[in-house]
């Protein structure tokens, strides 16, 4: 890697934890949220926004292993601008090596009227939160929510308070996704100029991509100034998602001529991390998305395969391998043996210990008996699939019989384990997919609304994998469910049961009682 002065150093901050989660549907288990942590870590992030540690005892507790095995990452909780959440924030990112508090309050006219403070009060109000996390911290980041739709001389007055209370990162929010990436160049360099004390911090933007320009304004922000990139893995987040990691890597790598900045992430290790997390957050990557979509390296059309063929360079602006996309290896096949899955499984990034191996090498052989040829992409939805499909989820999918043809009603057999119970029912439909979702429903009664069914083959060919996702919604608490199997019914309704355990999981967490609190942004008292 090229030396980096702090010039040309732009720090990468990734949120897929805290504001990635935030959206709809995308809730992690604890053990996801450690595996995540980790692999941002080793991938070179330089802050990880591993939660908002007052939202519940699990946020809490994901944020204070995180920060207890973190390695060169610097671990950042979120608190709102009340001393309640800064000190529960301290309480579980003091454990890391190197612990951030990122404290914030919405500064823009909407966002006042909320809590209903004067400029005034606002003002002290940030004054003391911000000295009361520097007290705690050395490293304090601090955040006006909707920075873009602010008063520019509030703006300034504001940020200035917060720099002389001790922060040492002013993060520059996009909050609805409003700006362009002249405007907001146009305010760093605005910021920086107008605001005393602004060269002793570091400026940060954190673009959200309601107009699809959240990178393009990330981007603009460095040119102006700033110094941190805040973002996530595959862009998740509310809406429309942040500032995608992989996009600002690749665009200051490839086109480091024009944007000559450095970031210390191993962009090999892209790919791996987006699949990772388009598996545990339960949103996949669409296709044709820059840098990790499926399609993003494919070429279709005659004349680019042609010019592919002659020189990679005619179509191609990456290598697939900078990403840590694997050359074209040689298929798996119903002979080949554990060693040999054990380095295909390293080789696409998967570090598996011995009962995983054996557990996947069990399902490997029974797809090479139903597939001529395992490729890579079929290893991934089977890990993927053996690692959502866990053995305590309250209900288990046990054997599912389908009869469907030319001839309605479609039948579906299920035999399915409701909290360790074994129940069976015939249930019919529109076809096998809705028979058999019919059958789940008739075992377990519930108000879930499907909201999105979707299949995808995961290679070409007949005998492929389909992948299914499943998306439902009930009283406002949205889950989604993954699946991969080579009989698409039986994988539609694995994604089914998946989705229906991660609802169950999410009731019992936002239930009165239960663990997690809704999050109200504007309680600042
Ligand atoms: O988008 C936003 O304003 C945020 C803040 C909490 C920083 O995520
Ligand atoms: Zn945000």
């Amino acid at each position: 890697m090229t030396d980096m002065t702090k010039q040309d150093q732009v720090l990468i901050f990734d949120t897929t934890l805290r504001d990635g989660e935030q959206s709809p549907g995308a809730t992690m288990t604890h053990d996801e949220k450690l595996e995540i942590a980790e692999l941002l870590d080793d991938m070179g992030v330089d802050i990880i926004e591993a939660g908002f540690p007052i939202a519940s005892e699990g946020d809490f507790e994901a944020v204070k292993q995180i920060s207890e095995r973190s390695k060169n990452s610097v671990i950042c909780g979120l608190a709102r601008a009340n001393l309640k959440d800064i000190d529960r924030c301290w309480e579980a990112v003091k454990h890391a090596g190197k612990p951030r508090i990122h404290t914030f309050i919405g500064t823009s006219p909407l966002h006042r009227a909320i809590p209903n403070l004067s400029m005034d009060e606002m003002a002290e109000k940030i004054h003391d939160t911000v000295t009361h996390a520097r007290n705690l911290c050395d490293d304090v980041q601090w955040s006006p929510m909707d920075a873009t739709r602010t008063e520019h001389d509030y703006l300034c007055r504001v940020i200035e308070i917060a720099i002389k209370a001790g922060a040492t990162t002013i993060n520059i929010p996009d909050t609805v996704g409003y700006t362009a990436p002249r405007e907001s160049a146009d305010l760093i360099r605005m910021l920086i100029e107008k605001v005393p004390g602004a060269d002793e911090v570091i400026f940060a933007t954190h673009c959200h991509n309601d107009l699809g320009m959240a990178t393009a304004n990330a981007l603009a922000a460095v040119e102006a100034g700033a110094r941190q990139i805040e973002c996530t893995v595959n862009g998740l987040g509310e809406r429309a998602g942040n500032t995608a990691l992989e996009e600002v890597v690749m665009a200051l790598k490839v086109r480091n001529d024009i944007m000559p900045y450095q970031t210390r992430i191993d962009t090999t290790k892209i790919m791996h991390i987006s699949r990772r997390v388009a598996t545990v957050s339960g949103f996949p990557v669409q296709f044709n998305k820059a840098i990790v979509g499926k399609n993003a390296f494919a070429h279709e059309s005659g004349i680019h395969q042609d010019g592919m063929l002659k020189n990679a360079e005619t179509f191609e602006i990456m290598r697939p391998e900078d990403v840590g996309i694997a050359g074209t290896s040689l298929p798996l096949g119903k002979h080949s043996g554990r060693a040999a899955l054990r380095a295909k499984m390293n080789e696409l990034g998967f570090d598996l210990a011995a009962n995983q191996l054996n557990d996947i090498f069990v399902r490997f052989k029974e797809l090479a008996d139903r597939k001529k040829e395992v490729f890579d992409d079929d290893l991934i939805a089977l890990v993927q699939d053996e690692v959502v499909q866990g053995g305590t989820d309250v209900l288990q999918l046990k054997r599912l019989r389908v009869v469907c043809g030319t001839e309605g009603p479609q039948e579906a057999e299920l035999t399915m384990s409701v909290d360790g119970e074994e129940k069976t029912i015939d249930a019919t439909g529109d076809g096998p997919v809705d028979a058999a979702f019919n059958a789940v429903k008739m075992l377990y009664p519930h108000n879930a609304k499907l909201q999105l069914y979707q299949v995808h083959a995961v290679t070409e060919g007949t005998d492929a994998q389909a992948t299914v996702s499943v998306r439902i919604e009930e009283d406002g608490r949205i889950a989604t469910g993954q699946s991969a199997d080579t009989d698409t019914v039986v994988a539609s309704v694995k994604a089914y049961i998946h989705a229906l355990n991660r609802l169950i999981v999410r009731r019992e967490k936002t239930s009165p009682g239960g663990d997690r609190r809704e999050i109200n942004y504007k309680d600042v008292h």
